[in-house]
């Protein structure tokens, strides 16, 4: 059995990639969780995984857990993941985002771990694209427009320079955007989704509130998304980077208006100041030819209906 260790486990990525595996059968599963972590995500399957408690910030912490569990392969999806938040605490998305990839890399190093390693970099990276780079390839100029985005091209470039300089195997997953079921209340359609429960139910006046309607952004199906990195381990290249993407982009309006779609209630929708980001990205779609190329992934889950199991997550809780 593959000793397969998830970090961020808690988390929404992290909670989807163990049902996945948990589905597959084929591995044993450990999860790195805080002492202070939300435990609701992970509830249905604590029984079936082995919970270990770390800190990735910390060395010693890092260190040691790696050496107890041994793994075969990471997944490491930790991070501080909210853009927004990344402008209000710069210095904590940076040194929480880089320092725990440090800290994974010099104790697989100093163990002589052999193990594969995916890092969860991003669509957020590229920042700036201009019209004539869509579809982004992994060869477009990344010009990061957040903290966040430059703690992702840091994690990203970290995951290079290991393999040139000491062989650390892993593998670069730039994920586009991805939505589902028990996606955090403040990414845009899960806050729509979120919204629009509240207000059916009477919890919330009928008024929307929304930040830039007009950005672009290519949405996968978490469930697609954490397949695809399970294949990035099992099929792809060391010091790789690869776009995981739907090669399809939607404007935010229109994921508001299938949102709204969905429901009988009259909503009204209303621009909030506090809503809009110093600089948004304005598009992001990519081209995701290389990693089908190398793995025959496909997206297999329709946005619609994402959208759809995001409204009734939230109708439901
Ligand atoms: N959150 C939010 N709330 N976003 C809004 C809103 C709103 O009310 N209204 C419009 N938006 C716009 C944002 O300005 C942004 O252009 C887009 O919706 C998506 O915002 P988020 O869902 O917050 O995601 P993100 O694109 O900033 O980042 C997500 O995707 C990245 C991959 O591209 C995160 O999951 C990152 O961690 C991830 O790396």
């Amino acid at each position: 059995m593959r000793r397969v260790l998830v970090t961020g486990v808690t988390g929404f990525a992290g909670s989807h990639l163990v049902d996945y595996m948990l589905e597959r059968g084929d591995c044993e599963i450990f999860g790195i969780l805080r002492w202070r972590s939300r435990t609701e995500n992970i509830e249905h399957f604590t029984d079936r995984v082995t919970l270990v408690e770390c800190d990735l910030r910390d060395a010693t912490s890092t260190h040691d857990t790696l050496a107890k569990v041994k793994p075969d392969w990471i997944f490491h999806l930790a991070a501080q993941s909210f853009v927004p938040t990344s402008w209000i605490a710069p210095t904590e998305s940076l040194t929480t985002n880089v320092l725990a990839q440090v800290h994974i890399f010099e104790a697989v190093r100093r163990l002589g771990l052999p193990c594969r390693i995916q890092l969860a970099c991003s669509s957020e990276e590229y920042g700036m694209v201009f019209p004539n780079e869509v579809p982004i390839k992994e060869t477009n100029p990344l010009r990061p427009l957040s903290p966040y985005a430059v703690s992702k091209v840091a994690q990203d470039l970290l995951g290079y320079q290991y393999w040139m300089s000491w062989k650390v195997d892993s593998v670069r997953t730039r994920g586009f955007n991805h939505e589902g079921p028990r996606r955090g209340p403040v990414f845009v359609a899960s806050d729509f989704a979120k919204q629009i429960a509240d207000i059916e139910k009477g919890r919330k006046p009928p008024v929307l509130s929304v930040g830039n309607l007009d950005a672009k952004r290519d949405f996968t199906d978490v469930r697609d998304m954490v397949r695809a990195y399970w294949l990035a381990l099992e099929q792809c290249e060391p010091g790789e980077v690869y776009n995981i993407c739907s090669g399809r982009a939607w404007v935010i309006r229109d994921v508001l208006d299938v949102l709204l779609g969905l429901s009988k209630t009259k909503i009204e929708v209303k621009q909030d100041p506090a809503r809009l980001r110093p600089s948004d990205v304005p598009i992001l779609l990519g081209d995701n030819t290389k990693f089908v190329k190398a793995t025959g992934w496909q997206p297999t889950i329709p946005f619609e209906q994402t959208l759809k199991d995001m409204l009734e997550y939230w109708r439901a809780r």
